[in-house]
């Protein structure tokens, strides 16, 4: 049965990105027997002004359906004044919910290559492999009330509501002890208890799960201000961190710079899996729509091509094909080729399709 694959390009340098994923899925079907179907939507700014909705209920049946679905980027000044409801994040964050893919994994990953890409010292970042893992579909981000109420006197009051449930803390945190099972066994549990009740919950609820499922795993917990400033100063230190919606958000982009570039970043969005063992499943770059370079072929397409290596091991359960893509990248950027995101001296500056063109000689090679 052949594998499902929905592809949502969406807005900026979506599309330029995701057209290089499309060869490297072609080059997995022809030379390693993939047997992958792919499908395109249209989701974000571009969707609303096709259809007047981020994403249409018809794409987000078919996302439901798909084995994987491939995201590029949302997003644009071109939709800075459209409705809240239609605004371009309004539809990647409805297949989130809808999808419920709860568990976001964003690994931060330092190719030595580009260790003197960073903007702290290459003794800091060379060897760095963190994973954060986020939660999803909770928190401040979908809490309710969320509105801007008139108070009648001239001011107004904006509310977001950040509330966490015990079966929202225990399901990401089993996530992430399985995940460090798997590496050097140990969660970095990340949330602001000092100041938030949720907070408070979070830390008794992944410590009751430790002790009654997880006690071979190493659990340390860090409040998220000082996460932030550890992992500028010393970013090593960390295997697995576990923490909620804005958190991780907000983590994830400082763990990005220590790689180079948020060019580089890949992640996966996973959901629970279903009776039959399915679960849903977004993979996309950390990075955005970057308006400013959209359409000039300048964007770096590796968080994306790295995104669909964490397909092809999560969903596809095809690690060696995996392992070939990274070591793939790992090589075109041993050989001194760049994007304008990660350009240093010396080294030779290309665009998207030359570095895509790239990626596919290294895999060819790789493969033998
Ligand atoms: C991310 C992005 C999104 C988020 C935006 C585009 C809604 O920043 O995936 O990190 O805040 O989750
Ligand atoms: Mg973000």
């Amino acid at each position: 049965m052949s594998k499902k694959i929905l592809i949502v390009a969406g807005d900026g340098i979506g599309p330029e990105v995701m057209g290089e994923v499309e060869r490297v899925i072609a080059w997995y079907n022809d030379k390693r027997g993939f047997d992958a179907d792919i499908e395109n939507e249209l989701v974000g700014g571009c969707c609303y002004d096709a259809h007047g909705v981020a994403v249409t209920d018809e794409t987000v049946e078919k996302a439901k359906k798909a084995d994987a679905v491939l995201l590029g980027a949302v997003g644009g000044p071109k939709w800075d004044n459209v409705p809240y409801e239609g605004r371009p994040e309004a539809g990647l964050l409805r297949l989130r919910k809808d999808l419920e893919l709860f568990a976001n994994l964003r690994p931060a990953l330092c190719f030595s290559a580009l260790a003197d890409a960073s903007s702290l010292k290459r003794e800091i970042v060379e060897g760095l492999d963190i994973m954060i893992v986020r939660e999803l579909t909770g928190g401040v981000y979908f809490g309710e009330p969320k509105e801007i109420t008139d108070l009648g006197n001239g001011e107004r009051r904006g509310v977001d509501t950040q509330v966490y449930t015990t079966g929202e803390i225990r399901r990401i945190a089993e996530v992430a002890f399985d995940l460090a099972r798997k590496r050097d066994n140990r969660v970095m549990s990340v949330e602001k208890r000092n100041v938030m009740k949720s907070g408070v919950l979070w830390y008794e609820e992944v410590a009751k799960l430790h002790k009654e499922k997880f006690s071979d795993v190493t659990l340390e917990n860090m409040l998220a201000d000082n996460c932030a400033m550890q992992l500028v100063r010393n970013p090593k230190q960390f295997d697995v961190i576990v923490t909620d919606n804005l958190f991780g958000d907000v983590l994830s982009d400082i763990a990005s710079m220590l790689t180079g570039s948020l060019g580089m970043l890949p992640s996966a969005s996973l959901g629970a899996k279903d009776a039959n063992g399915k679960a849903c499943a977004m993979y996309e770059p950390v990075h955005g729509s970057a308006p400013d370079i959209a359409g000039t072929g300048a964007a770096n397409p590796i968080a994306s091509i790295l995104s669909f290596a964490m397909a092809l091991r999560y969903t596809f359960e095809l690690g060696a094909d995996a392992d070939l893509l990274e070591k793939a990248v790992d090589t075109v950027l041993a050989d001194g080729l760049r994007t304008g995101d990660i350009m240093q001296d010396g080294m030779k500056k290309v665009g998207t399709t030359e570095m895509g063109d790239a990626i596919l000689a290294a895999l060819d090679k790789l493969n033998g």
